[in-house]
Formats: C-alpha cells, structure tokens, sequence
C-alpha cells in the first residue's frame, strides 16, 4: 500500500522495535522504552531535509566553513500518546522547543475533543514536528494541525508510528502539504476506530490505564 506523501520507514531496527510494541504481553516499562528508541531513530530521517546555514568554524587547526540548522524546530507532541515519543525525540534535538496540544478521541462519535493547547510564543517561524503514535480515523491528527495552521505555522512534519488508510485519506485531504512519516500502514479499522492489526490503545500501554 503507498500513498502520496506518506514515508514508510522500513528500517529493519525500527520495524523489529515495533514488533515488540505490538506485541499484547510487552509490559509498560519495556513498552515506554522502546516506543522512546523508535523515535529516536524516526527523527533521523524525518529531519533529513531540514535547511541549513553556513556556519564557520575553528577547528584545533584551521577554520572551516561548516552549517547549523537554519530554523528552530519545536515538538508538538499530541497529549497524551504523543508524549511517549517526545524523549526520543529530544535526545536527538535537545534544543527542540515543546509544544502540547491536548486532544482526545470521544469513545462513541470518535471526534477529537481538545482539551489543552501551549505553543512557543515564535512556534511560526519554526520547523514544527507534530508527533502521535497513532494515525485511526485521522481525526486529532487533522484537528492539531488546524490548531498549528491557526497559530501561523507553515512547516510542519507528522510522525505517526501507525497509520490506518482511513486516517492517511482523511488527513490528507485536509492538509495535503504536511508529510506523514510513519513505521507502518495497517490493514484497517474496526467498528470502534482501532487500528487492525495495530498494537492496542497507545496511551493506555504508555501509561498503564
Ligand atoms: C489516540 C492516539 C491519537 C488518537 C488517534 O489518542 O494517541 O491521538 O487516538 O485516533 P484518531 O486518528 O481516530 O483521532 P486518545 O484519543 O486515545 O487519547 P490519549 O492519547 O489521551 O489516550
Ligand atoms: N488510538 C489508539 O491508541 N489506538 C488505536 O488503534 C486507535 C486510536
């Protein structure tokens, strides 16, 4: 299954890692660490086109003309799975700035209901890097980067871990620009709007709920 805009990322160590996430006997503690790790080697491609800017720099020997990342890049994590992912982020991009957009998806109409909402003050002129780890029927996915547009940001990337076709369409037909970078795309939903065959309810297996 591909899709326009949509990067798979097919590294064996990713993949391996979420199998184990899949995984219904992986516990809390091994569950947080590992969905940590594949963030972290997530963010490495996601920030592979990130512009850069000469910098020059003086080595023990000589000077030389090296390069800095050009923007500032803020995380915006969607509360509260997304928050599982925000350390393995970080610890690639410690100067990232956080965001948090809090969203939950209603049991029954499976709309998103938001619920808290902190942006950095300039988060317009940064790289911004919406991160969830699940991508169902799309709808929190389509409601924080309405939220990211509102607040007059233009770039942004959005890292799921898992993605259903469903929330793939519906999300880009809302915004279409943003790139999804995801670790897989599942077969479908069910009746109640999870991911088959997925890997359970995100933030109940972060947090233990
Ligand atoms: C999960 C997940 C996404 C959302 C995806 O969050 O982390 O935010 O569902 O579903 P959707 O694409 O159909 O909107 P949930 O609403 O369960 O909240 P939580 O992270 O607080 O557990
Ligand atoms: N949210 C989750 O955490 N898991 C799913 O399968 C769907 C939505």
């Amino acid at each position: 299954m591909s899709f326009p805009n949509v990067i798979l990322l097919t590294h064996p160590v990713i993949q391996t890692k979420l199998t184990e996430l899949r995984d219904a006997t992986t516990g809390v503690r091994a569950f947080r660490e590992v969905l940590e790790e594949i963030a972290s080697l997530m963010v490495y491609e996601v920030t592979r086109d990130l512009p850069v800017q000469p910098k020059t720099v003086r080595t023990p020997l000589e000077t030389m003309a090296g390069v800095m990342l050009a923007r500032s890049v803020t995380l915006v994590p969607i509360l509260r799975a997304g928050l599982g992912m925000a350390g393995g982020v970080l610890r690639l991009l410690p100067e990232a700035r956080l965001g948090h957009l809090g969203l939950y998806r209603d049991e029954i109409t499976l709309e998103p209901v938001p619920y808290y909402q902190k942006l950095p003050p300039d988060i317009a002129r940064s790289e911004v890097i919406l991160i969830d780890p699940m991508l169902a029927t799309g709808g929190s996915a389509v409601a924080a980067a309405e939220f990211l547009k509102k607040a007059g940001v233009t770039n942004v990337r959005f890292v799921c871990l898992v993605a259903a076709p469903e929330g793939i369409r519906t999300f880009h037909e809302k915004h279409p620009e943003i790139t999804i970078y995801c670790a897989a795309i599942d077969r479908q939903l069910n009746e109640k709007g999870y991911i088959l065959p997925g890997l359970g309810d995100a933030g109940d297996r972060i947090f233990g709920t």
